[in-house]
């Protein structure tokens, strides 16, 4: 059994200039095949409410939907780093409540939690607790709707709040960042300025490590993004089975003697 990943081994990847590599994962089976992989880190995104639930948008997605897919996933993950998403208006009201609920993604299995923006109080308070915290900055995506839709952030003058919010979040304390949605020579300063690891998703190849959404990666959605690559067509490999499967049911070549009792 390959040695467990922890947030400090995470950290301590950046020194000893290590790619990082992370994938989201929802669910028991996909988060077991993911570990099995390789990878360092998984995340139980809230992208969930895109790739899973079907919404538009992540602001839907509520701690209820984020701890019933910890639970799963932590059931397939042995090695890697697993980090639960806080949703959308589970930390921003108080370091209270965000320590609250980081608690209860810890009590389903995670073992850190990821936040969006620039909640500098909440961080300390959350680290301070026990709970190793990653930042996410540039597009945040539950801020679609402040954004008007999802776009590249930090271009020209913007770069420089990204710029801050990165430092201070690394200064709060966060073990990692992800940047999302950035141009790749913001990242790249910021990874050079900032301590701690950065991860990219849209970001340029010069981020510490690399975050894709699996369902992207496996080719499963109907779209395509510029920021992701199909390593499989997912899609149509599952069609072809699945219809494989319907033939031979109608056409009586399943199921076999040897599927039979
Ligand atoms: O929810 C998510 O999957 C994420 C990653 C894309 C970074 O936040």
């Amino acid at each position: 059994m390959p040695e467990k990943v922890t947030a400090p081994k995470i950290l301590a990847m950046k020194a000893a200039d290590k790619k990082i590599v992370c994938l989201t994962a929802y669910d028991a089976y996909f988060g077991r095949i993911a570990d099995r992989s390789g990878v360092d880190l998984l995340l139980v995104g809230d992208s969930l409410g895109n790739v899973v639930l079907g919404h538009d948008t992540t602001v839907p997605v509520t701690m209820d939907d984020m701890i019933h897919h910890v639970r799963a996933t932590r059931r397939g993950v042995e090695r890697a780093l697993l980090v639960a998403d806080l949703p959308f208006g589970s930390y921003n009201e108080s370091p209270a409540q965000a320590v609250k609920n980081s608690v209860a993604l810890m009590q389903a299995g995670a073992e850190a939690v990821k936040m969006e923006g620039d909640y500098t109080d909440e961080i300390r308070a959350i680290v301070k607790a026990g709970i190793p915290v990653m930042g996410h900055v540039g597009m945040t995506p539950q801020s679609v709707n402040n954004f008007g839709g999802f776009k590249v952030q930090g271009k020209g003058e913007a770069s420089a709040k990204v710029i801050a919010a990165a430092k201070s979040i690394a200064a709060a304390g966060a073990f990692a960042i992800v940047l999302e949605l950035i141009p790749a020579d913001l990242s790249k300063q910021i990874t050079h300025d900032i301590s701690i690891p950065t991860i990219g998703i849209g970001a340029g190849v010069h981020c510490d490590g690399q975050v894709q959404v699996l369902h992207d990666i496996l080719g499963l959605a109907d779209e395509t993004f510029r920021h992701a690559s199909r390593y499989v067509d997912g899609q149509n490999l599952f069609l072809q089975g699945m219809e494989r499967y319907a033939a031979d049911v109608r056409e009586s070549r399943f199921p076999k003697p040897e599927n039979s009792f």
